[in-house]
């Protein structure tokens, strides 16, 4: 069954490949700046670009190397100051407003209102996607971040007998991987990547309650009190088990070495899961997912959307915005979101989609999703965007990288750095 869920999406993509080939001459041009560039990703935004092809219009890839999407978003801010910005560009949750409060963006009302989307998507995700009441952003999938993913032949060979579902078993899992000479986590020493496990463990330790009075309402006594200093001791225990040479590794990298072998677990978001997919690896048979161990019930998620930027007089032309609504249009309906997804790793956006194509990794995500939306438990993920600005996520950063690369620095002073940098930057 799953190796003809594979067999499927191949076959669509190779459809869409022909009817690209043989299009006619180009109606108008889409540039979409996005940071799809491992190879997993990479295929996934192909889909984009291919049914934008087989419509007639033109795809400009403006791919900007660098997980997490700082160096695109670097580009972007050069683009638009000096009055050159893309149709579309990734941009996700609070920063959409931010760009809209500088009058940048565009309203795709009329796309919405064509093909319905107040109905297609949940409320709390369609606000997101407005600026001022209008849609400006179209969403294309939801990624969970609160996961671990093993090589199960790995674990067994050095007598680990399951996936770890508590920080204990993390612990030990490790321990035996060592032991066993293997490289335990899996992991680039990038201040995002860092950022990713110490998200994990908030939620762990301090649930999604505590998640939300740290990285929404930046709590003091939550950000300086005695369980932010368990989480940073607990970060201090998991960096002995990360890859010795991961030190500025991309995240790509160091998935690969958990699909060669090489090491047993990484903790990363599921667009991880595209490069075990593009690898041909089977969800449950070559790799596990589970839940980050002791977050299990929450669910820490981000939503990729393009948000769409006003052209440039030159720009500007009718051809130019008819590819612009296309690209809109195309990104929630069925087709992409099914072909986008099973590449990307991620689930639908789109409510109520059948998931019985999708693998056991993507429809744990979705149940998952559903029982944390009834739960309460939904934590808007702060190392990807969705719970604060980019300022406060950079003073974040900057913390847990000194942490991580200082072995002398204290868990227990931590917590009170970091909300003191949290509160400048909030300023
Ligand atoms: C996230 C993005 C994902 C993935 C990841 C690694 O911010 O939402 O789609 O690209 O970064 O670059």
């Amino acid at each position: 069954m799953k190796t003809l869920n594979h067999l499927a999406v191949a076959i669509s993509l190779a459809s869409l490949c022909t009817f690209a080939a043989h299009g006619a001459e180009s109606k108008g041009s889409v540039e979409v700046v996005h940071y799809w560039t491992s190879g997993g990703e990479a295929k996934s935004a192909d889909v984009l670009k291919q049914l934008i092809e087989k419509d007639g219009f033109t795809w400009q890839n403006s791919a900007v190397a660098g997980g997490g999407g700082a160096a695109a978003m670097t580009v972007l801010k050069t683009r638009a100051v000096s009055g050159n910005p893309p149709s579309a560009a990734q941009i996700k949750g609070p920063d959409i407003q931010e760009w809209g409060n500088l009058g940048l963006l565009t309203s795709i009302d009329e796309v919405a209102k064509a093909n319905n989307w107040n109905s297609l998507l949940p409320e709390s995700i369609a606000s997101l996607m407005k600026y001022d009441g209008h849609y400006v952003a179209v969403p294309l999938n939801i990624h969970r971040i609160n996961w671990l993913w093993t090589n199960p032949e790995v674990l067994r060979k050095a007598g680990v007998a399951k996936a770890p579902t508590t920080l204990e078993e993390l612990y030990a899992a490790g321990d035996k991987l060592k032991a066993a000479g293997f490289i335990a986590i899996a992991h680039g020493g990038q201040p995002w990547q860092d950022t990713t496990v110490f998200e994990g463990l908030v939620l762990s330790i301090l649930g999604a309650d505590g998640f939300k009075k740290a990285f929404i309402d930046h709590d003091e006594a939550t950000l300086t009190g005695a369980k932010m200093t368990d989480v940073f001791s607990a970060l201090r225990r998991l960096k002995s088990y990360m890859d010795p040479d991961g030190a500025g590794q991309d995240w790509n990298l160091e998935t690969a070495k958990v699909i060669n072998g090489r090491a047993g677990m990484q903790i990363m978001g599921d667009w991880a899961k595209s490069e075990w997919t593009a690898a041909g690896k089977k969800a449950g048979i070559d790799y596990e997912c589970v839940p980050f161990p002791g977050s299990q019930g929450v669910y820490s998620y981000t939503i990729d959307s393009l948000a769409m930027f006003k052209l440039s007089s030159k720009n500007d032309t009718p051809g130019n915005n008819a590819a612009r609504d296309d690209l809109a249009k195309i990104a929630l309906e069925p087709q992409f979101q099914y072909i986008f997804n099973q590449n990307k790793g991620s689930i639908p956006v789109v409510k109520g989609l059948d998931m019985s194509q999708f693998d056991s990794c993507a429809q744990a995500s979705a149940k998952d999703f559903a029982d944390a939306e009834k739960a309460g438990t939904l934590a808007p993920s702060m190392a990807f965007n969705m719970s604060t600005s980019q300022a406060v996520q950079g003073a974040v950063f900057d913390v847990i990288s000194h942490f991580m690369s200082d072995k002398n620095a204290d868990p227990a002073k931590a917590g009170s750095q970091l909300f003191a940098s949290i509160k400048a930057a909030a300023q």
